[in-house]
């Protein structure tokens, strides 16, 4: 009997997110569920109960007729006391939980025998995940609508102009932590024309800021600040002076700092001093994403507005919910994507693998019983050392110096040359001399192809081929032009006079070919050019 998805209206205060849209309802139906949404539940998302009938959800009124109904629970903010008490036992939750902030939660939810998904536990750096990850679409939707309220409480324009009026300068953003939030407000800020700058503790993020259009300042302090997993670590006492001068810098220079800066599991790091929001010119503006974990600015008063020393200082905790609509489009996205997973049979039943990495990640409790911390996860962010490993062997025999295998090699090479040196001559005895020349060509040419297909790093095989391709298809001209004989003109009663219209129409299909395999090529490596 295929489960039944419910879909409640959130309760924390302040949420405007559904953890489902219409357009997903559809796509879940096709899974096999049936869908379950309450009465009300989308309306501060400005989606009416009308829209998920006609999308063929049943709307229902009340949260206990819902969730008595509901195998499956699809919500956004972890559940309250009321509504734990609601899950029926043996049914699935899926939501935000926070596991590791919140204890008591995942003791209350394993004593109802339920089993409970935590869209935040998600394993991040598992490429198969990233469509199921809600924490960065969440962030993504964040980090614009950081720049869209920066720009609303600025009171110039954010690109530079020449008017008759006169000229204006661009205005100057600095955006503190450059995750997936700061990646966001990068991109958000530099298509509005302003000049942006960015720092992070983890260099890596250097060229991801540059692509996205601004500039990555460093601190003049040698120290990495990756933690692993894509998330920072806490930073040495020199590194953080070397930090805090440079900021103390940018803020004087700026009119819009966004800070983004988390450590996971730490209290944000106070990036922003009292005296650098004294330093910044009057009318300026500061949004400090981080205000819930007590946020980056020591000015800052989590969930307000205020207006310290003429700069404006926005702790917003809920920007996500600002943009209710699309987060919640995101959000009922991501869980479409974890459905696909769970029911990949598309029956409308689920099957929670703990094998399954991405899964067991997310599996906080399974059937009442705590699964959460999964173990460590196999999959590395650097995946670079082990191919450098398996690399180095290979590099060491051709090379000549690979211990053990060495003289075996040698033999083998020494056997494949004699039996080519035999094959060559006894062509060379029958063969006329012309075609050894060109078959002597022909060999060699397979041997140097080859070698540079063989050292071609796997990202450039795309261009490679294509430009293979381009090249083959002038050979296939070559070739044609030799067997056709020399036109004189079409003469379509001629046996010969169909063939040379083939020949016309194989050079014109070869020709597309060539330019279009360059082009491609073209192309495919600008995408490697920095
Ligand atoms: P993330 O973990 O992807 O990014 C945080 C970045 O800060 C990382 O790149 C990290 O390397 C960097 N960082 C850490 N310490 C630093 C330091 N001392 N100096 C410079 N950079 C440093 O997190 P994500 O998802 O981008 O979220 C960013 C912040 O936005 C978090 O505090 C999150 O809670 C908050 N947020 C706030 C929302 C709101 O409504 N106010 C909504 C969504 C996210």
């Amino acid at each position: 009997m295929p489960l039944t998805i419910g879909v409640p209206k959130e309760t924390a205060d302040g949420e405007k997110r559904v953890a489902t849209v219409p357009e997903v309802v559809e796509k879940l139906k096709k899974l096999g569920f049936a869908v379950l949404v309450e009465a009300g539940a989308g309306e501060a998302a400005t989606v009416s109960d009308d829209a998920y009938r006609a999308a063929g959800a049943e709307v229902v009124d009340g949260a206990a007729a819902l969730w008595s109904a509901s195998d499956i629970i699809f919500k956004v903010r972890g559940p309250s006391l009321e509504e734990v008490a609601l899950l029926r036992e043996g049914s699935t939750l899926v939501s935000f939980i926070w596991p590791a902030q919140n204890p008591e939660l995942l003791q209350q939810l394993a004593d109802r025998k339920v089993t409970v998904l935590a869209i935040d536990a998600l394993p991040r750096m598992l490429s198969r995940a990233q469509k199921m990850d809600a924490l960065t679409s969440q962030a993504g939707v964040a980090g614009y609508r950081a720049v869209v309220e920066a720009a609303n409480a600025f009171d110039r324009f954010f690109n530079g102009q020449i008017t008759a009026a006169g000229k204006v300068q661009p205005a100057k953003v600095f955006i503190a932590g450059a995750g997936v939030a700061g990646l966001a407000a990068i991109g958000t800020a530099a298509s509005l024309g302003a000049i942006v700058r960015a720092n992070d503790t983890r260099a890596e993020v250097a060229d991801q800021v540059v692509s996205l259009g601004g500039e990555f300042v460093k601190v003049d302090y040698e120290e990495e600040g990756s933690g692993g997993g894509g998330y920072a670590k806490v930073m040495s006492e020199g590194f953080q002076q070397a930090q805090r001068a440079m900021y103390a810098k940018q803020a004087r220079e700026v009119d819009i700092i966004i800070t983004t800066a988390l450590i996971p599991g730490k209290p944000a790091p106070k990036l922003i001093t009292a005296e650098m929001v004294q330093s910044m010119k009057a009318g300026s503006v500061i949004v400090d994403m981080a205000a819930e974990q007590g946020g980056n600015c020591e000015l800052t008063e989590p969930g307000r507005v205020v207006v310290k020393h003429g700069v404006t200082i926005i702790g917003y905790t809920d920007l996500v919910s600002r943009l209710a609509k699309q987060s919640s489009t995101l959000y009922a996205t991501n869980l479409f994507r974890l459905s696909e997973e769970l029911c990949k049979t598309k029956d409308g039943l689920i099957d929670v693998n703990m094998d399954d990495e991405a899964i067991r990640g997310l599996t906080v409790i399974k059937e009442g019983e705590i699964t959460w911390p999964p173990p460590a996860p196999k999959v590395s962010a650097a995946p670079a050392k082990p191919a450098a490993a398996k690399a180095a062997p290979t590099a060491a025999k051709s090379h000549g110096h690979g211990g053990v295998s060495e003289p075996s090699s040698i033999k083998k090479a020494a056997v494949v040359f004699g039996v080519a040196a035999l094959f060559f001559g006894l062509i060379g005895a029958g063969a006329p001399p012309t075609f050894l020349a060109h078959f002597t060509v022909f060999v060699l040419a397979c041997f140097i192809g080859y070698m540079v297909v063989w050292n071609v790093k796997p990202a450039l095989h795309t261009p490679l081929m294509s430009v293979t391709n381009a090249i083959s298809s002038i050979i296939a001209i070559g070739a044609l032009v030799q067997i056709a004989p020399p036109v004189d003109g079409l003469n379509l009663d001629r046996p010969d006079g169909w063939i040379r219209v083939l020949a016309i129409l194989a050079m014109i299909l070869a020709t597309v070919n060539m330019f279009g395999g360059f082009a491609v090529t073209q192309r495919m490596l600008a995408m490697f050019r920095k």
